[in-house]
């Protein structure tokens, strides 16, 4: 079995991080889909692969998967006052209002590695991504402020995003999906964000995706450095 170094738990300060933490346990991999189609979505195919190919370098990790597209809550009033300003002493309507969000998190600040299906909607992120990132972007939990600067307090070290586009290449001036996406995981604490490129699926779908499935087999692996 390959441990998750303790530098990397090192970091993490805050008391949620800290409980789930242990020195020697299975890598943590959490899955992420944001497409809303099953059979035919490539983000999924893609996420398929990666989360394979991390297996076989990893034959014990344990894989969370968490479906972004069922239909996730939107932020309320209650959750932001559970989640803002009564993170202490937060009411059962608070509670309730922020359950999904505690599940998701608990997920997040466990992983090691973060493998995301991202397609690019309406030239950004997905609403089903935005809506995971307003559930888990939580003050004192996944970042907090030091000296007025946001700092991210998430473990893992690395996420891989299967990046999927009908004609709007990657890093185009039209991509809004991928410079969001690097910066939301860098302020999270995630240093290693690496894109895997499957742009233009409405006109080259076979060859992009198995350019992108080469991609992920050439990866250099570990993560964990
Ligand atoms: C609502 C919607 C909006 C889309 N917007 C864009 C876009 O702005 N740029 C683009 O290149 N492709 C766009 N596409 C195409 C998807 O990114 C592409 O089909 C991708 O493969 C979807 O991922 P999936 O196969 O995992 O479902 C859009 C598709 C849908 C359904």
């Amino acid at each position: 079995m390959k441990n998750v170094s303790t530098a990397a738990a090192a970091n993490i300060t805050k008391p949620l991080a800290e409980k789930i933490l242990a020195d020697s346990r299975p890598i943590q991999i959490l899955r992420l889909d944001s497409s809303p189609r099953y059979p035919d979505s490539v983000s999924r195919h893609l996420t398929d692969h990666m989360v394979a190919r991390l297996l076989r370098e990893y034959p014990e990790a344990n894989v969370t998967t968490r479906d972004l597209a069922v239909g996730l809550p939107l932020p309320t009033e209650t959750f932001l006052n559970g989640s803002l300003y009564s993170m202490q002493n937060p009411t059962p309507a608070m509670k309730a209002a922020m359950q999904v969000s505690n599940e998701m998190v608990a997920e997040l600040v466990a992983a090691d590695v973060v493998v995301l299906g991202l397609p690019i909607y309406n030239w950004t992120v997905p609403s089903t991504f935005k809506a995971y990132v307003d559930q888990v972007n939580r003050l004192g939990v996944t970042f907090e402020y030091v000296d007025g600067v946001s700092h991210g307090l998430l473990r893992a070290r690395s996420v891989y995003i299967l990046f999927t586009s009908g004609g709007n290449g990657m890093g185009s001036d039209k991509d809004f999906a991928t410079p969001y996406t690097r910066f939301l995981w860098q302020t999270l604490g995630i240093e290693h964000v690496e894109f895997i490129d499957a742009a233009g699926l409405l006109f080259n779908a076979e060859e992009n995706t198995r350019k992108a499935e080469e991609q992920i087999d050439q990866l250099v692996l570990p993560i964990f450095a």
